[in-house]
C-alpha cells in the first residue's frame, strides 16, 4: 500500500520568523500516522523550520535546487547543502519555474538525478496548460514530462520519487481539476511509470495531484485510486492545511 503524502509548497511566503511561528502553531495538529506530511519552504525558511519541526516527523523540502555539485552559479543552491542541513524532499519542475526561470525537461532531468543520488525525495512536478488541454493532448505532454525528467533513473531510484500532476490552469485559481480528471491524468502517469519500469515498480510510485486542493475537495481528490496526496500552495499557508492532511 502506497502511504499518502499531503506538502506544503509555501512558494515565495513567509519570512524566517513567520515561518518559525506558523510551524510552531500548526507542528502538533499536522502530524499524522496515516499520512507523510512535508513543508516545501523558501530556502531562508529552512532553518528555523527544520528547527521548530525537530523531532515531530514532518518532513521539510525545499522548492528548487541546482544540479551542480558546487561551483560559479551565483545565487543558486545545491543538493549538498540541502543535505547537510537535513533536508529531505525537494520539489523539482513546477510549473512556475518553467514558466518563469526558463527550466526546461533537461534541467529537471539532471536536478531528479542528482536528488536521487544524494538522497533527497524529488517532488517532481508535471501539467499541462489550459490550451494544451483544450486541445486535447493533456496525456502525450504529460507522458513527454515524465519520460524526459526519469530518462537514466533506475527503477529502483525511481521508487523513491514523488510524482506531482498539476495542471497549469487549476494551480492558484480556485479551479480545481474534477477529481476523474485529475485521476485521469494520475492514472496515465502511472501507465508510463509502468511502460519504463514495469508494473510493480509503478504500483510504489506516488502520484500526488496540485492545483487549489482545499480542505473541502481533499477527501474526494485523494479517494481517487491513482492520487496518493496533494501539492498544496495556497490553503498550506493557513490552518487549513491540518484539514488536508487529516482529509
Ligand atoms: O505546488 C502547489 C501548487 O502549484 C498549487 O497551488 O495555490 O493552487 O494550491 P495552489
Amino acid at each position: 500500500m502506497r502511504k499518502k503524502i499531503v506538502a506544503g509548497n509555501w512558494k515565495m511566503n513567509k519570512t524566517p520568523k513567520e515561518a518559525a511561528e506558523f510551524c510552531k502553531l500548526m507542528k502538533e495538529k499536522v502530524v499524522s500516522d496515516a499520512v507523510e506530511v512535508v513543508f516545501c519552504v523558501p530556502f531562508v525558511d529552512l532553518y528555523p523550520v527544520l528547527e521548530e519541526l525537530k523531532g515531530t516527523g514532518i518532513g521539510v523540502g525545499a522548492e528548487n535546487m541546482h544540479f551542480a555539485e558546487s561551483g560559479a552559479y551565483t545565487g543558486e543552491v545545491s543538493v549538498q547543502m540541502l543535505k547537510e542541513m537535513g533536508v529531505g524532499y525537494v520539489i523539482l519542475g513546477h510549473s512556475e519555474r518553467r514558466q518563469y526561470f526558463g527550466e526546461t525537461d533537461e534541467m529537471v532531468n539532471q536536478k531528479v538525478k542528482k536528488a536521487l543520488e544524494t538522497g533527497i525525495v524529488p517532488i517532481l512536478c508535471c501539467g499541462e496548460t489550459l490550451e494544451q488541454r483544450e486541445a486535447g493532448i493533456t496525456i502525450e505532454w504529460v507522458r513527454i514530462q515524465i519520460k524526459c525528467a526519469l530518462a537514466g533513473v533506475s527503477a529502483e531510484d525511481a521508487k523513491k520519487v514523488v510524482v506531482a500532476y498539476e495542471p497549469i490552469w487549476a494551480i492558484g485559481t480556485g479551479k480545481t481539476a474534477t477529481s476523474a480528471q485529475a485521476q485521469e491524468v494520475c492514472h496515465a502517469i502511472r501507465t508510463v511509470l509502468a511502460e519504463l519500469y514495469g508494473r510493480e515498480t509503478a504500483e510504489e510510485i506516488r502520484i500526488q495531484y496540485g492545483g487549489s486542493v482545499n480542505s473541502k475537495n481533499a477527501a474526494e481528490l485523494f479517494a481517487m485510486e491513482d492520487i496518493d496526496g496533494g501539492l498544496v500552495g495556497g490553503a498550506s499557508l493557513k490552518e487549513e492545511f491540518v484539514s488536508i492532511v487529516h482529509y
